[in-house]
């Protein structure tokens, strides 16, 4: 979840380039933000709970000295957030600061430990372990002291650490991701590239039990053997721009907006490699969908399609609760995984599991070199480009439309598949004008006191009903959920009151006619029936008009809900970048 940074330059100030990629980063965690310098024999720190554009307002987070830095932004796990518990932490004497993203699970055992040993600790953090471990070594150099310390500790982690007496930078990193970028005179690690892109695209990743040491050079090390690691200079092709919100008021708006071109660019692949991925999903004997949150409820929809389509039977189960299915796993299995940052935690727990089967791993995935992608045996890049905000916008209908056209090809009918998605590409361009923005806003004006709201679909909209719920409780922080509409009657139709409001999914398929329905008997109990629909009902108080495109409906539903969402978030003073509690990459288990 956090966002952790770090940089060594060969001149110059390293804290106003930790502060402008704290903010590039701010979307992975929003709780506090620190950032730490090496200079004159001493570690520099300014920290506190908050955003950073309030921080910087309060403690100018331009001003410390020094060319080698860190700096984190905070989703707290371990003590609640506050300016104590905010990253660096230190050790004893202030002479270690680290920044950390992921859990020490055997934090506290190690606590004891240090404390017996004469060490005092200040936060609340799991963290704080980590600065006292490296003091217990720092005698033999930041390096060799970090090397000792991670072999002590378990769980998932990306760590940076200076020390005051070198203009040095280690990294290391197990679980979660750690990425080192280089230009001519400047040195980076982050967990993100968007934090470095604006001074270069060339990257090296670091896997698991990895160690990264930056000084004049970049040298890595396994830190289980000790042993020296060679890495290869990838170039990566996102521009800086992209990862900007330009014109738009918020990172949400812009993406929900560009899904006018991603996803032509999600179906654009290499179609000899989509037919081989065909055969090897034929040949499959069990094949799983896992994925989690939103990505999750593609997972859930790609079930549908497989059926429906393909033909094909695929269990859907979300990554959280896959282990629990290890029982079904054998090496004939496959694993299609769904992500947009490749990096969410129990979905990287979902695949060690597969994997130690012997399972084979498919992933649909956005983010390039990510470890999701990294550690699949086949892997499709979304190709939507960086994804900002905490809400999933473009990165869902880029899954959408690639699941559906693996359908097709698994049906044998891949340019059927390719023609209807390119023309629902054309129609979701069309549909995004300001006009349709300015429908769904009014809709969203009527909407900003619910108490909550439901949402109903059958089939392939079923989970897009709850995706639907996801939006708008994340946006806007109204309780939503979403059923199956022939659900309804078996339980939640006792919430339904005067005026309650329902969106139902209602495709031009042979799900229609029941959904409709579905929709008569909310609206027998004084339901408010929001329709999205190709069609118009007489069951709709108000209609939102989508393209029909048959099995691609999914695609187009689930875009009005979006801008809905958006517009709830800002008629209800909620940010629509940083949804409360959460953060976009979800690191932690
Ligand atoms: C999306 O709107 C949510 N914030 C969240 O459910 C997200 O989809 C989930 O955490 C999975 O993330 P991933 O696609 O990066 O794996
Ligand atoms: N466990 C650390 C903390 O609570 C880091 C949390 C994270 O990576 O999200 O401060």
């Amino acid at each position: 979840m956090c966002g952790i940074f770090g940089c060594v330059l060969s001149e110059g100030s390293a804290a106003p380039i930790i502060h402008r990629a704290l903010e590039r980063l701010e979307y992975r965690g929003y709780d506090s933000v620190g950032e730490a310098t090496v200079y004159g024999g001493r570690v520099h720190v300014k920290k506190a709970a908050g955003k950073i554009g309030e921080i910087h307002k309060l403690l100018n987070l331009d001003d410390l000295p020094g060319s080698v830095g860190i700096g984190h932004t905070r989703w707290a796990t371990h003590g609640k957030p506050s300016d104590r518990n905010a990253h660096p932490l230190f050790d004893c004497k202030e002479n270690v600061a680290v920044v950390h993203n992921g859990i020490i699970e055997n934090y506290q055992e190690l606590k004891d430990m240090l404390i017996e040993k004469g060490h005092s600790f200040i936060s609340d953090t799991d963290t704080e372990i980590i600065p006292h471990l490296i003091e217990e070594n720092i005698s033999l150099g930041l390096e060799k002291a970090v090397m000792e310390a991670v072999r002590k500790f378990e769980g998932r982690y990306a760590i940076a650490a200076i020390s005051s007496d070198e203009n040095m930078l280690v990294g290391v990193r197990r679980g979660s991701p750690l990425i080192v970028g280089r230009s001519e005179n400047k040195t980076f690690i982050a967990s993100d590239i968007p934090a470095f892109l604006n001074h270069t695209n060339q990257v090296m990743y670091l896997d698991d039990n990895e160690m990264v040491v930056i000084d004049g050079n970049v040298r890595f090390f396994n830190t289980e053997t000790g042993q020296s690691i060679e890495k290869r200079l990838i170039t990566i092709n996102w521009d800086a721009k992209q990862a900007e919100k330009g014109e738009y008021p918020y990172f949400v708006i812009k993406e929900i907006m560009e899904q006018k071109e991603t996803i032509m660019r999600a179906i654009n692949q290499d179609e000899n490699t989509i037919l081989r991925t065909a055969e090897e999903i034929k040949r499959a004997y069990g094949t799983f969908f896992t994925g989690c949150g939103t990505a999750g409820k593609v997972c859930m929809a790609g079930e549908y399609i497989f059926s429906k389509v393909a033909k094909k039977h695929v269990n859907f189960v979300i990554s959280s609760e896959f282990p629990n299915y290890k029982h079904f796993l054998t090496d004939k299995t496959l694993l299609i995984t769904i992500s947009q940052s490749g990096e969410t935690a129990d979905l990287m727990e979902a695949v060690e599991t597969a994997r130690k089967m012997g399972v084979k791993v498919l992933s649909l995935v956005n983010v390039m070199g990510s470890s999701l992608y990294r550690n699949s045996d086949y892997a499709f890049l979304l190709n939507a480009g960086p994804e900002k905000a905490v809400a999933s916008t473009k990165a869902t209908t880029a899954q959408l439309a690639l699941v559906t056209l693996l359908a097709y090809a698994v049906a044998g009918r891949l340019q059927e598949g390719k023609r209807l998605l390119m023309e629902t590409a054309s129609k979701v361009n069309d549909m995004l004008n300001p006009r349709y923005e300015a429908r769904i806003a009014e809709l969203a004006r009527k909407l900003k006191d619910s108490q909550s709201i439901y949402i109903i679909g059958r089939s392939l909209n079923y989970p897009m009903a709850m995706e639907a719920a996801i939006k708008i409780m994340e946006l806007s922080n109204i309780h939503a959920q979403g059923f199956a509409g022939g659900e309804l009657k078996h339980g939640p139709l006792a919430l339904i009151q005067d005026g309650t409001p329902c969106i139902v999914f209602a495709a031009n398929d042979e799900t229609r006619v029941d959904i409709i329905s579905n929709a008569m008997e909310v609206k027998a109990r004084g339901g408010y029936i929001i329709g999205v629909s190709p069609r118009n009902n007489e069951v709709f108080d108000y209609w939102i008009k989508v393209p029909d495109v048959g099995n691609a409906s999914p695609v187009v539903n689930i875009i009005p809900i979006q801008i809905l969402a958006y517009h709830l978030a800002l008629l209800r003073g909620c940010d629509p970048d940083y949804c409360r509690n959460l953060a976009k990459s979800v690191t932690v288990k």
